[in-house]
């Protein structure tokens, strides 16, 4: 569409904002690789105002550096008329020249003017665009903003079909979804640029945000309103897939927790449920129900923990189990002081849980 061009500027736009993720290469998170309508009609706005702004910029420099060459060759005309005589800058107007220069600046203005308009009235449809979606046969979410997580209830008019997960979002390709926001505690805003613009969580305020994947992938989200300490690790990922295979993992979401198979995963669990764990997490189909942290029904299942900040492997669980603090200084979950062995059984249980 926009050519080589288009191509290398983006490649630039993509290597400057390379450090941003560090899981950039499986889950990009970039406004300028739009996977969606909405995404699509702000990418197309963006690109529209870099090359409008980057055009008046060259304009500018180059009337810049012909003021500069013409104001010099001006004053080394005046100064050679008078030889011997010390240089000394021209006093006397010339009516013709500043007519000139006053048409030349009036007409600057009324260009930027008229640019500026035009900028409004094209945010403004793009605004209109992005807002209007059919929301036929959507996908119910509720996302709830905590320090510093996600909490994520799909919803169904069966309550029981009704689950909680947190930190990542799955949904079909080509069906919209309807994310209903809140927040549990500060303002915070939810944003995944691949699909959608920001829509800011506010404690009271319900909001809505339509969103719509054209294709597979792994998106990056991440919260973009500054809400405390870990601000920065409060992201997530949406993972948009066929509807084939959404409707299976949304049925592996209803099922209660997996019940552990092997001696250490039942010595795991039995960690778990007489810990202080019970006392923030639920693990449906055991007496943990407490909903101050992320639901661990499923948590073996999803690809990162603490909010996007770690993978989910075996290490990375353990250390952030036995000391999340070093990992997330701030967030609410205290250290643990369980031996090795409770330790890894507690981890292998929580890998189980899938
Ligand atoms: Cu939540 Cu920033």
């Amino acid at each position: 569409m926009r050519g080589r061009r288009g191509n290398l500027l983006r490649a630039c736009a993509l290597a400057a904002c390379a450090p941003v993720s560090a899981f950039a290469q499986e889950a990009p998170q970039t406004a300028l690789d739009p996977a969606g309508a909405q995404s699509r009609s702000i990418g197309d706005l963006w690109w529209f105002f870099f090359y409008v702004l980057s055009s008046i910029w060259v304009l500018v420099i180059i009337a810049t550096l012909l003021a500069i060459y013409y104001g010099r060759r001006n004053r080394r005309r005046d100064t050679e008329g008078i030889e011997g005589v010390q240089a000394l800058p021209t006093t006397k107007p010339d009516p013709a020249s500043e007519r000139r220069k006053t048409a030349w600046v009036g007409g600057a203005v009324g260009l930027s003017v008229v640019i500026l308009f035009v900028f409004l009235v094209s945010s403004f449809l793009t605004g209109r665009k992005v807002s209007s979606m059919s929301t036929g046969d959507s996908v119910y979410i509720e996302v709830t903003g905590h320090q510093w997580w996600w909490e994520v209830r799909y919803i169904d008019q069966t309550p029981s079909n009704t689950f909680t997960t947190a930190n990542e979002i799955h949904i079909p390709v080509g069906r919209p979804v309807q994310v209903k926001l809140k927040s549990a505690d500060v303002i915070h805003s939810f944003w995944v640029p691949n699909l959608a613009g920001k829509k800011d969580l506010i404690p009271g305020k319900d909001a809505t945000l339509m969103l719509k994947a054209d294709r597979e992938g792994i998106y990056r989200g991440q919260c973009a309103e500054f809400c405390g300490h870990q601000h920065a690790h409060m992201a997530f990922l949406v993972v948009a897939e066929s509807p084939e295979k959404f409707a299976t993992w949304q049925q592996q979401q209803r099922q209660p927790a997996a019940q552990p198979t092997d001696p250490a995963q039942q010595r795991g669990q039995q960690v778990f449920l007489t810990s202080t764990c019970v006392m923030c997490h639920t693990v449906t189909g055991t007496r943990a129900g407490s909903k101050v942290g992320p639901d661990l029904t499923h948590v073996g299942s999803r690809q990162t923990i603490a909010a996007a900040t770690l993978q989910n492997s075996f290490g990375h669980l353990s250390g952030w189990v036995s000391d999340a603090q070093g990992v997330k200084p701030g967030v609410k979950m205290p250290p643990n002081s369980l031996s090795p062995d409770d330790l890894q059984s507690v981890v292998a249980y929580l890998q189980s849980l899938k």
